[in-house]
């Protein structure tokens, strides 16, 4: 460790002077840092402050904040807070009316102890340990406290901390450490590789270029320690711009302004970190059922007929279609809360939009942040009445984007959110959609606006757009205000979420229900209103296969309704991609299919084998949409994202750590797309234990301890598989999510090798605004199966049955998987609670040698979902 320390302190001095050599400015002091002047713990003993003092000060980045306060308190046993602040000004921080902290009054007292001149503090209870290193320069550890291992630690680097630069560092096991997270950004591989630099600057821009800032900020990353495959989590609650570098056995910090607000989250399972995460920034919000289903999107629909055309198309080809969406095209010259009187006039587009309910499906429109500078434009009238524009230099900031100049509402002026809901309640009066699709907030700008101060120039520049690009690259410049003063600077970052917390607060007093809202621009929080996609990726095999990557960081971000434009944004893509495409997007939490209007048109029904994929695909994720509405209801309570990393069910298991190219809906399913041009085959990862294919339920797959397996890979199919020990509850597949909810339940009973099987299904109406709440709203069932010699149980424990009583939900047929070909349930008798189902009720069970385990299947049940039931197969 110390001769570690002594050459990181030898690399962040060069780090530093490289930097400044090239502002041509001087050498770092020697001895440069701070020091512990004084600890004291407070009365209470809940939390500790430190005064430190810098010892040495440099001018590189400017001067240094001489004083800082340094807080430590355990807010649970699971979380450390660590805030480092300029102990005699206050600083700009992340409102806490967005990401709510606990104050004090801290909730745990603190023990502390002097080991070898250093302060070691532990807390009753708490997971996390907190050590002050005695010696100068100023540097803090957080262990485990079951195993001692540290997980941060800030000794042997610098901590640097100007008005507007701040640094910290931390040493990682390189060898151990498996870190992910950090975005948003495309990125290559999953599992962060070494030497890369994430820049965290919100950003309107292409997600097909790989590593460069995009149009979200999460300064969170999940370190999965090998061997034992501990997890724990750290944010930096910090919403100015910043570089953050990892260097495989350090992580750095580099950042532009704000203070620096350390969060730790013990696990120690990644799902652990999931909810000790989630709990801090804000559960997931609960989506509709509805947006489970299939939507259809486009830039360049050219009218309502177009519109018609599509829904019709999806329908002759019986593909399922839930959603048609409508992208800027429906607007009168691009302006918000318009319509264009000559393709999209009021009279045609009610008409649609009212069909579209009639038949069960739904539509979604867009909304775009500038409102058009026109004063004849009733909307931009009202918005400058109640003068809620952001302002630069004292007068309203004019920007351009679709309609060419606009200002942009500020969304820290008390009237803001007051003016949106009216404008979008107005606007839903009269086109009665089902929900809002917020792009372009990151805030996009098409102009680069020149410097007019100091702000727009920061000392240090962060890596925007991979170039290191003037932070005002096509967006609002920094030198912007919000009301009472809060400059662009500081809450760049913050815009699409506190758009999106106005929208989704619209949307729900204005429909009383429970909002759908997809927002492109994200923040720390941001998963609480909105779901996302991962924006303007290209029609490239590329764009497929990091499409999975796009979509498992969001999960651990805290926002699991995610999905990637299906067949690819921009550029012409091809049958065999879209085919591909589909296949495996029919598996995003958020599955929608989108394009630019310059390329080539490519809804799914357009190529034959695309429309047979397309079929096959959907008609499996419609059917276990009841899977996927049960984890929305985890991801709700527990922040547990839907689409996973194999390492979450496996975290023991180090080969899962680099997998890029599966994921796990769930911990039941694991996908396995393939993501090559003529692929025939896929070579898949599979963890230990059974896995059973989900299309035919016969090709299986036995892992003793993890292997990979050659799967083949026919162009029009995908390799979906569920691990034994699971029971899925499952819907028949319908063109629609509302049909597919009339049809009685199935249950998958698979075994594992164990001879068990577990799983649970969450019922309610899928629109009520919480996902829980009032007993009688919703149903909680949970599933065993046994599996032994003489035969195999199923049986039910029900939470709330009434809903799903109410509501008369049936399990219509059972089918037991995995079962021994040898044991006694080839015989055909089976019974529900004591009763006789083969023959009689006109059930039949039917044993069948499929594959290398038996299958049987009892059909014709009309079993209630909300009693409790037990379901006897063999003697
Ligand atoms: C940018 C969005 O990312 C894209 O999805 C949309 O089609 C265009 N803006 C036009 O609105």
């Amino acid at each position: 460790m110390k001769a570690f320390s002594a050459l990181f302190f030898f690399f962040f001095s060069i780090s530093l002077l490289l930097h400044s050599l090239s502002r041509s400015e001087e050498e770092l002091p020697v001895g440069y840092g701070y020091r512990l002047r004084s600890s004291s713990t407070s009365s209470s003993g809940k939390y500790l402050t430190a005064d430190l003092e810098i010892i040495q000060s440099s001018t590189i980045y400017g001067p240094d904040i001489p004083n800082l306060k340094f807080l430590a308190s355990f807010e649970s046993a699971d979380r450390i807070r660590i805030r480092i602040s300029d102990a005699d000004r206050a600083r700009w921080e992340v409102p806490e009316t967005l990401i709510p902290r606990e104050t004090p009054p801290y909730h745990r007292s603190m023990l502390e102890e002097d080991r070898g001149g250093s302060l070691f503090l532990s807390a009753p209870l708490s997971n996390l340990d907190l050590k002050l290193d005695g010696s100068t320069p100023f540097s803090f550890s957080i262990s485990r406290r079951s195993s001692g291992e540290i997980l941060f630690d800030t000794g042997g680097s610098l901590l640097v901390f100007k008005d507007r630069y701040l640094e910290i560092s931390s040493w990682l096991p390189g060898d151990r450490a498996n870190l992910y997270g950090l975005g948003e950004h495309t990125k290559r591989s999953f599992r962060l590789t070494a030497n890369e630099t994430m820049t965290m600057w919100n950003s309107d821009t292409w997600s097909s270029v790989v590593d460069q800032n995009l149009y979200g900020s999460h300064p969170f990353y999940m370190d999965v320690r090998s061997p034992a495959g501990d997890a724990h989590g750290v944010l930096l609650l910090n919403s100015n711009g910043m570089d953050v570098i990892y260097g495989g056995t350090y992580i750095t910090y580099k950042v532009i302004g704000g203070i620096l607000d350390l969060y730790f989250f013990a696990g120690p399972s990644p799902e652990d970190v999931m909810d000790q995460y989630t709990e801090l920034v804000g559960r997931p919000a609960p989506m509709p059922y509805w947006s489970f289903g299939f939507h259809q999107c486009r830039w360049g629909y050219r009218n309502v007929e177009d519109l018609e055309e599509v829904v019709e198309g999806y329908e002759k080809a019986g593909i399922p279609l839930e959603t048609m969406w409508s992208d800027i095209d429906y607007m009168d010259a691009f302006k918000d809360f318009t319509l264009d009187p000559q393709n999209y006039p009021i009279q045609r587009m009610k008409p649609f939009v009212d069909k579209l309910h009639f038949n069960g499906q739904k539509f979604v429109f867009i909304l775009d942040p500038g409102i058009s500078i026109n004063t004849s434009y009733s909307t931009f009238q009202r918005a400058m009445e109640a003068d809620i524009f952001l302002k630069r230099n004292g007068t309203n900031y004019e920007g351009e984007v679709w309609p060419g100049k606009v200002y942009f509402p500020d969304w820290f002026h008390p009237n803001t959110s007051t003016f949106w809901f009216r404008e979008i309640s107005a606007f839903l009066d009269l086109l009665p959609a089902d929900g809002l699709w917020i792009d372009m907030n990151e805030i996009a700008n098409f102009l680069n606006p020149a410097p007019v101060n100091d702000l727009d120039t920061p000392p240090y520049a962060i890596n925007n757009a991979g170039v290191r690009r003037p932070i005002n690259n096509r967006t609002v410049p920094v030198s912007c205000t919000h009301h009472g003063g809060t400059a662009e600077y500081d809450v760049h970052n913050l815009h699409g979420l506190l758009e999106a917390k106005s929208t989704h607060e619209a949307l729900l007093k204005i429909t009383g229900k429970r909002p759908f809202l997809l927002t492109r621009s994200t923040f720390v929080g941001s998963g609480r209103y909105a779901a996302h996609w991962t924006g303007d990726n290209t029609a490239t095999w590329d764009d497929l296969a990091y499409s999975i990557l796009g979509m498992l960081n969001f999960g651990l971000f805290g926002i699991p309704m995610v999905g990637a434009d299906i067949c690819g944004f921009s550029g012409d893509t091809t049958e065999e991609l879209c085919r591909r495409w589909i296949q495996l997007g029919a598996f995003y939490p958020f599955s929608r299919n989108h394009a630019v209007n310059s390329s080539i048109r490519h809804e799914l029904y357009l190529w034959d084998s695309v429309a047979r994929s397309a079929k096959k695909a959907l008609g499996l994720r419609y059917r276990l949409l009841p899977y996927y509405y049960t984890l929305m209801k985890e991801a709700n309570s527990k922040g547990t994202p839907i689409a996973r990393p194999l390492f979450f069910s496996f975290p023991e298991d180090a080969k899962t750590y680099g997998i890029s190219t599966q994921f796990m809906i769930g911990k039941l399913v694991m996908v396995s797309p393939a993501l090559q041009p003529a692929a025939t085959y896929v070579n898949a990862y599979f963890p230990v234990g059974r896995w059973f294919n989900l299309f035919n339920l016969s090709e299986t797959v036995v892992s003793p301890s993890g292997e990979y397996v050659r799967l083949e890979s026919p162009e029009e199919e995908i390799n979906v598989h569920v691990r034994g020990g699971s029971v899925l509850a499952m819907q028949d597949q319908a063109m629609t999510t509302r049909l597919g909810r009339k049809s009685g339940f199935e249950l998958l009973v698979v075994f594992g090798s164990d001879g068990t099987a577990k799983g649970e299904l969450f019922v309610d109406d899928g629109e009520a605004p919480e996902m829980g709440g009032e007993v009688g709203r919703w149903s909680l069932i949970k599933f065993t199966g046994e599996m032994d010699g003489n035969g195999a149980k199923l049986w039910s424990k029900v939470e709330g049955g009434r809903y799903a009583l109410e509501r008369k939900l049936v399990v219509k047929k059972v089918v037991f998987l995995g079962l021994d070909e040898t044991s006694a349930v080839k015989t055909t008798a089976a019974s529900v609670n004591g009763k006789e189902v083969s023959g009689g009720e006109g059930a039949r069970v039917r044993f069948d040698g499929r594959g290398r385990f038996g299958i049987v299947e009892i059909e014709g049940l009309s079993q209630l979902m909300g009693e409790e039931f037990q379901l006897v197969l063999g003697g």
